[in-house]
């Protein structure tokens, strides 16, 4: 049985996903209620109070959800000031990104992938058996534009210069997709307007993931959409509206891609919870943006307070979450001690990301017994 399977996907390596809360809780003998979660870059505030009452009212959870979203799609487009024609909400943006793998790739294209960055980009291409050309940010986690227009027009991706990314078929990838993410993960850079519009003028169909935008103290580049059809922006209501648990996200799609996800798309992609909670949360968006501007500043205290730690490096950061250098010491076990005081940090050792920890802002409170922890340790 195991040959009928499509043998691209033998290679594939397993998604690591977060542990679950009630595991971790489990684990460290420490309740939930007082485990400090700074690992996933969720919001610590949660739904708006008018979600769980819109969820708490709703009286047709026994009905199918609409295929066509209409109402979703008429409240995102007011929110964000583009035609609803444009707009397609997912399971996610998530779920997007995996039906962008699907529309475009095939084994033997590839994609454009800039890391470190968020991973589902490649495991997504993955999916498909498509290859990842991997064109590394430079060491400010900036993006290496001329090595992308270099590689596009030369086929050469530095092969051999990039020892941390081999190709496994440097003969012939054709690269389809380029996904950039503003601010990025885990570093939480921005993508200059500048670097976009380049990036625009090559002959690559672009994704703009926006996970972070509302907590960038620059505007979505959502609107571009309309100006360029090699564009699609992602977005989510998992970080600043706080419902990462209940998937919602939306894509913003050039005219001509849609009538081919309408096709494409499973009719009931999105629950009736999720568009209920995401309809309540549009209904209030002045409490949104009241929750983004407290994590902006205490942000802002963070990476103050993170900079005047002697074995930390923080990077300046547009997002939720602060990536730090650990220096003289090992950022694993500094994850782990900090687990054991029941704080969940993000750690990385790899290409790009080598001693490195990620703290996603929590509320003021948290942040204190996270620095006091980190200053005890
Ligand atoms: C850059 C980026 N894009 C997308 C996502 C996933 O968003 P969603 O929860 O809407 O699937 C994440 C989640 O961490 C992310 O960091």
């Amino acid at each position: 049985m195991q040959n009928l399977l499509n043998p691209h996907l033998s290679g594939l390596e397993e998604y690591t996903p977060i542990q679950p809360f009630e595991v971790l809780s489990k684990r460290l003998g420490i309740p939930a209620s007082q485990i400090v979660k700074l690992d996933a870059n969720e919001n610590p505030y949660g739904p708006l109070p008018a979600v769980a009452q819109a969820l708490a009212e709703y009286p047709y959870y026994h009905i199918y959800p609409d295929p066509q979203q209409s109402e979703l799609r008429e409240a995102l487009s007011a929110f964000i000031g583009l035609p609803a024609e444009h707009i397609l909400p997912g399971q996610g943006a998530d779920e997007l990104l995996d039906y962008i793998g699907r529309l475009f790739l095939s084994p033997g294209d590839a994609i454009i992938n800039t890391p470190p960055t968020f991973g589902m980009y490649s495991f997504d291409a993955k999916l498909q058996g498509a290859q990842v050309i991997d064109v590394w940010r430079r060491a400010d986690y900036s993006v290496d534009v001329e090595g992308i227009e270099r590689g596009l027009g030369t086929g050469d991706w530095g092969l051999g210069t990039d020892l941390q990314s081999p190709i496994p078929n440097p003969q012939s990838p054709v690269p389809k997709l380029l996904f950039l993410t503003s601010p990025n993960n885990p570093s939480g850079t921005w993508l200059p307007d500048a670097d976009l519009r380049r990036l625009l003028a090559l002959p690559l169909m672009v994704v703009l993931d926006e996970a972070y935008v509302e907590f960038a103290n620059q505007p979505s580049r959502a609107d571009w959409v309309l100006e360029h059809d090699n564009l699609i922006v992602l977005r989510t209501f998992s970080k600043a509206a706080g419902i990462a648990g209940l998937r919602l996200g939306y894509g913003i799609f050039p005219a001509w891609l849609m009538p081919t996800l309408w096709k494409f798309k499973q009719p009931y992609n999105v629950n009736v919870a999720a568009s209920v909670a995401a309809l309540a949360s549009l209904r209030h968006t002045d409490q949104i943006i009241a929750v983004v501007e407290k994590l902006k500043s205490e942000r802002d205290r963070l990476y103050a307070e993170l900079s005047a730690i002697a074995f930390l490096r923080p990077h300046p950061s547009e997002a939720n979450f602060v990536l730090c250098r650990v220096e003289g010491r090992d950022a694993g076990a500094l994850k782990a001690g900090l687990e054991r005081q029941g704080i969940l940090v993000r750690y990385y050792n790899k290409p790009g990301l080598d001693n490195c920890i990620r703290i996603s802002v929590g509320r003021p409170e948290q942040t204190d017994r996270l620095l006091a922890v980190l200053r005890q340790l």
